[in-house]
């Protein structure tokens, strides 16, 4: 199956977040010019654990905003060709095919009237031998000020991989990988919060306040974020926002609030599709 499989539940807290964020800048009509950027785009449509198929966040942006121009770029070569199949006709959606690392000039045009959303959203550090997503070109969105970001920090690397290369960091591949995570974090300082005698191991907490902190002198508002976690409470990731506008900023502090209810109370109301209406 080339469709993209996601955990309904980390899933939809994100698109309903994005979702709702968007929906309160348009209203607010903050910028009457505005694009979306997706890095990592996937399949457009996805399948859940139970094989319903479900919107991916370019379709959940697309239907809510039609009009808006979007740029996607993802690498997985079958997950973009049925991303692009989804938006043929739509001439104000462009698809790329590859690394986001080193398409980002492509798919951010710097036009100084247009303010972008960029979202960033990788599941892991690194695949098929590329990296998901780099500091430098995080520190390349954030330099742009007519932008926000909403950014997936992913946890569940650190949890899973970062403990061994640090324990094994002589094993074959645990180079490759370490020097991939210090990329990804924009420094080898991931490493100070890992602690053996500690339980938990990991401070996951300051690990992403680190980087949150290196990232803030770029920013005018506070950078905010939310632990996303599963229904059995494994902390899969966070959701980081920045921006320079200040309605921006409580709109998303807003988002973030609301999702502690939507999560309580597993509302999720975006949901499943027929493929008919894709064309798949
Ligand atoms: C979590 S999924 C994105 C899900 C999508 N945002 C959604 O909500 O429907 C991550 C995707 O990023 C793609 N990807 C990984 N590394 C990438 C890179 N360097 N550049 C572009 N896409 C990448 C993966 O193939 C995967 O399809």
């Amino acid at each position: 199956m080339n469709y993209l499989t996601i955990s309904k539940h980390t899933s939809h807290i994100k698109h309903r977040i994005l979702l709702y964020y968007l929906g309160c800048v348009n209203q607010a009509k903050l910028n009457e010019n505005w694009g979306y950027i997706e890095t990592h785009g996937a399949s457009g449509i996805c399948v859940d654990k139970t094989g319903a198929f479900i919107k991916g966040s370019p379709v959940i942006v697309h239907e809510k905003f039609p009009k808006i121009s979007m740029r996607l770029c993802e690498l997985n070569e079958k997950r973009f060709q049925l991303l692009r199949k989804q938006f043929e006709d739509k001439s104000q959606i462009r698809v790329y095919l590859g690394d986001c690392n080193t398409l980002l000039d492509k798919l951010h045009s710097l036009d100084d009237n247009v303010w972008y959303f960029h979202f960033v959203d990788p599941d892991g550090i690194r695949t098929d031998g590329y990296d998901q997503l780099q500091y430098e070109t995080v520190k390349q969105i954030i330099k742009w000020r007519n932008s926000d970001i909403l950014l997936n920090f992913p946890l569940i690397p650190f949890l899973r991989w970062g403990s061994y290369l640090i324990k094994h960091p002589e094993k074959r591949g645990s180079i490759v990988l370490k020097e991939a995570f210090t990329r990804f974090y924009g420094s080898k300082d991931w490493i100070k919060y890992y602690s053996p005698m500690n339980n938990p191991k990991w401070d996951i907490e300051n690990l992403v306040n680190n980087y949150i902190d290196s990232l803030q002198p770029y920013y005018d508002q506070p950078i905010q974020k939310y632990l996303v976690k599963t229904e059995k409470n494994l902390k899969v990731y966070y959701l980081i926002h920045g921006t320079n506008h200040s309605l921006g900023y409580l709109f998303m502090s807003k988002a973030f609030k609301k999702a502690e209810i939507w999560t309580k109370r597993l509302v999720w109301d975006l949901g499943q599709v027929s493929l008919n209406k894709f064309r798949m």
